[in-house]
């Protein structure tokens, strides 16, 4: 949710900002726009729109010419996409861009005014860029430390002072950030791809660090402006990871490298046939004491908490929730001192889930957090942290993180149930091997994926659409529902199967085509049951099916079997053609898959 870069070493900086800033696009696309030090003063270019017609721009207005810079992508929070709203902002003494929100940026911005400013967007941060100059005297290090203290909010800010062209300046809280170290030159970015072309090694920011940016060094500062020593982090993957390695977009890629993200997940967790989390705290008295288990998350991270939350109370028989993370914050939640919080973040940022986590903290609760992103801060403030080893999920839409997800939750209730003693041993050694065994499976669907561009082609003009099934395939349904609607914008909504008719199958027409999913194998007979429900009434269905049960192939108008594998462990395969259903469906639609309107990754707002 709006991407920042800076630059400050001996190449040009536009193009490494233009560059940097394309890798971040996926967090926000609606403006972009950067500034560099020129001979003759800060060069500002900025303009609404992808970054394509800020390089436009650029050509009419000439690519500025310096050594140091800051670039923005912007994903609009206040103040409608346009070249006025787009970062940065400033004046000709400083220059800021911004990833977060002010929340007293009214109450600033009415100060500045009776002091004499003259605003011209309608942004928070523009209020940000005026105090900075209001603050500074000459001082950047005192300015940025009151313009912190004023400040009420999130942010990651990105900071120039005319009077400093050799410098660059950052601070972070509660919006990420990072300090990419190279040779002769340095750089500040939101996230680790916008640097992997020009360095590895990088520092996390905490917190209120005042970071100052050199082209041959980094101070990192307290608000005492005394220095920090940082740990040097070095990237684990290279920057083709970060690339679309040959394929259309990365949402495709992402979906192909399904099986290698779930191997890389699982393997390092599974010690002679048995899960073994590696996390300390996680202890098998912890695990015994456990009484009830919240799992907090927004979006498909949610999804993939319901799927763990069947698995949980299948496998454990253990009582466990999922909450939508911003409803969970403000819920005043009954959480009890055995209670269990599981957060599942893929960015580890999503502001939400960040404030359910330490809302679960301050009231003393255990939590534990799935995450993807390594040293993001729901990682660092988790009291427990399991990584999902899925490399950079770059498109907007979830797809690999999601199965990896879903693989962690596995784990844990396999843990659980080996220590609290609902499964034996040899029964965990089993799903365990499943599991392991389960790459090889979603290659096989993979394999299929012409047959799903197929079906997306009979369904590509739907305006309406239902997901249908039961339990565990009422999960994966939600998940299903919504990669459809966030890529191909066509409408669209999960239904446990059975109570469609209970009020929601008077929307069912020919024109309103229905996905049933039904891999369980207690329950697929009434799903068949709820299918013929709405064929009789028109409806066209697309049945994705485990292959182990007979249906017969006039069930529905297409059929797609799946490989059969435990019941329970069945979502790690059937999310595969619901994604690429969606994934075709959008592209047949023009639509563009990777960056879908109004969206962003990482949402570090609330
Ligand atoms: C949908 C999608 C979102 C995210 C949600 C949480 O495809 O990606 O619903 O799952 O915004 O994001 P993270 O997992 O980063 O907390």
């Amino acid at each position: 949710m709006c991407g920042i870069v800076g630059y400050i070493g001996k190449n040009n900086a536009a193009e490494i900002l233009v560059d940097g800033l394309r890798k971040l696009e996926y967090r926000g696309y609606d403006s972009a726009g950067i500034a560099v030090f020129e001979d003759e003063g800060i060069k500002v270019v900025k303009a609404k729109g992808r970054l394509s017609d800020l390089e436009e721009k650029m050509k009419l207005a000439g690519v500025p010419k310096g050594c140091c810079g800051i670039g923005h992508t912007r994903w609009a929070t206040h103040g409608e996409p346009s070249d006025v709203n787009s970062h940065p902002h400033g004046n000709s003494r400083v220059t800021l861009v911004h990833n977060g929100i002010i929340e007293n940026y009214l109450e600033i911005k009415e100060r500045l005014i009776s002091k004499g400013y003259v605003f011209e967007s309608e942004t928070d941060t523009e209020a940000v860029a005026k105090l900075l100059d209001y603050y500074y005297d000459g001082n950047p290090f005192e300015a940025v430390k009151k313009v912190i203290q004023s400040v009420k909010g999130s942010y990651a800010f990105g900071m120039m002072f005319s009077d400093y062209p050799d410098q660059i300046f950052a601070v972070r809280k509660d919006s990420p950030m990072i300090v990419g170290l190279g040779e002769e030159e340095n750089f500040i970015a939101s996230d680790v791809p916008a640097i992997l072309k020009y360095t590895k090694d990088y520092y996390l920011i905490d917190e209120n660090e005042i970071v100052i940016l050199k082209k041959d060094g980094v101070k990192v500062l307290n608000l005492d402006q005394e220095p920090i020593e940082k740990e040097r982090q070095t990237a684990t993957w290279d920057i083709e990871a970060a690339e679309k390695g040959g394929y259309p977009h990365f949402m495709l890629k992402e979906i192909f490298e399904q099986p290698e993200a779930l191997r890389k997940t699982v393997a390092p967790r599974i010690k002679d046939g048995l899960p073994d989390l590696q996390v300390e705290a996680f202890t098998d008295e912890l695990i015994r004491s456990v009484g009830k288990i919240h799992i907090v998350a927004c979006g498909t991270a949610s999804y993939a908490g319901m799927i763990g939350k069947c698995a949980l109370e299948k496998l454990v028989r253990v009582p466990a929730e999922v909450c939508i993370a911003s409803e969970f914050r403000y819920n005043d939640p009954i959480l009890a001192p055995d209670d269990l919080v599981i957060v599942i973040s893929q960015s580890g940022e999503t502001a939400d889930t960040l404030a359910a986590l330490r809302l679960a903290k301050e009231k003393g609760i255990h939590t534990m957090a799935i995450v993807n992103v390594v040293g993001s801060s729901i990682a660092r403030e988790a009291d427990s942290i399991i990584y999902t080893w899925a490399g950079p999920e770059i498109a907007v839409a979830s797809t690999k993180a999601y199965t990896v997800q879903m693989s962690v939750m596995y784990l844990i209730a396999l843990k659980m149930a080996l220590v609290r003693g609902t499964l034996t041993e040899e029964e965990v050694r089993r799903y365990c091997e499943i599991i392991q065994a389960m790459p090889e499976k979603q290659q096989d669907i993979l394999a299929q994926s012409d047959t799903c561009q197929y079906f997306a082609s009979r369904f590509q003009n739907a305006e309406h659409l239902f997901y249908i099934g039961r339990g565990l395939d009422y999960a994966l349904s939600m998940e299903g529902s919504l990669k459809l609607k966030e890529i191909s914008y066509i409408h669209s909504e999960a239904y446990a199967a059975g109570e469609l008719k209970h009020g929601t199958i008077s929307l069912i027409t020919d024109h309103v085509p229905v996905v049933a999913v039904a891999t369980q194998e207690h329950i697929y007979e009434k799903t068949i049951s709820n299918i013929k429900e709405v064929t009789t009434r028109g409806a066209k269905v697309l049945l994705v099916v485990n292959d182990r049960f007979e249906v017969k192939d006039d069930i529905a108008d297409y059929i797609l079997r799946l490989p059969t594998t435990e019941d329970v462990l069945m979502p790690l395969l059937a999310v595969i053609p619901l994604q690429l259903f969606a994934y075709y469906t959008a592209v047949l639609r023009g639509c563009d898959v990777d960056k879908p309107r109004n969206l962003a990754k990482s949402v570090t707002v609330e």
